[in-house]
């Protein structure tokens, strides 16, 4: 059975004071209400991943994940924050080759592939994001190109490997702009990566990959996104930033 994972990507956002409140507000609403089994991650950013960790304490269902890893070990590399680090104090989850690491620190397939590497090998439980533009959606080359995203940064992993991998499908012009991709878009590309998966792993292992949404995914329009079959989670942004809507999210499957 997949996980059913909504996943908040807070991105740049969230003091260490506010970062603090948000969590501890979802960590009770998720106490408080039944979440029927699905997996809560928060991913803040790297100075708050610590007192996340902490205030989620022992809960079962909800995990601490880093919004990005180095594609090193360690070493003389300033600034960065590999995985062997995050997995020290706990973290379980990492984002890897989100759309706007692409963009602005142009992450190539071939880093990204680097970077899973590290997160398996570290203990993470890596948060695959691929997903096309807007000028390749209207050219309708959107399956070809999100296909390829997958077989250049996974295709070597394992079985195994590519076992423990979640996805994350995000249609770049669906991302903050409150342009949702329908349902059936994403059942569309979803099932197109599942497939794609099958090709090279088979049916049991790629049926086995949770593949999650993202690109404003709202309360308002998650319970249909949620309704396809192929659809296993969300990764969310804006909506992850505020408790209520977060929790609702979670709470539409
Ligand atoms: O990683 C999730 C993010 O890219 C989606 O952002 O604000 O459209 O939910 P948003």
């Amino acid at each position: 059975m997949r996980k059913k994972i909504i996943a908040g990507n807070w991105k740049m956002n969230m003091t260490y004071e506010e970062g603090q409140k948000l969590t501890s507000e979802i960590v009770q609403m998720a106490k408080d209400e039944n979440l029927d089994g699905v997996t809560l991650v928060l991913n803040p950013p790297f100075p708050h991943l610590y007192v996340v960790k902490k205030l989620i304490g022992g809960t079962s269902n909800i995990f601490v994940g880093a919004q990005n890893c180095s594609d090193k070990e360690s070493g003389a590399y300033t600034g960065e924050v590999s995985a062997p680090i995050l997995a020290s104090f706990g973290v379980d989850y990492v984002i890897i080759g989100h759309s706007e690491r692409r963009e602005y620190f142009k992450e190539s397939n071939e880093l990204l592939a680097t970077k899973v590497k590290q997160a398996l090998a570290a203990g993470l439980t890596p948060i695959f994001c691929c997903g096309e533009s807007l000028d390749i959606r209207e050219a309708g080359t959107h399956e070809p190109n999100v296909k390829y995203q997958l077989t250049d940064s996974l295709f070597d992993l394992s079985a195994e490997e590519i076992s423990k991998v979640v996805i994350a499908y995000e249609p770049i012009w669906a991302i903050g702009t409150g342009k949702t991709a329908t349902a059936e878009q994403a059942q569309e590309m979803h099932y197109a990566l599942r497939k794609h998966l099958a090709s090279k792993y088979g049916k049991e292992v790629a049926d086995s990959i949770s593949i999650l949404y993202g690109g404003s995914m709202k309360p308002s329009n998650a319970a249909e996104l949620l309704s396809k079959p192929d659809v296993d989670g969300g990764l969310i942004g804006g909506a992850s930033l505020k408790s209520r809507d977060f929790i609702d999210i979670a709470k539409s499957y």
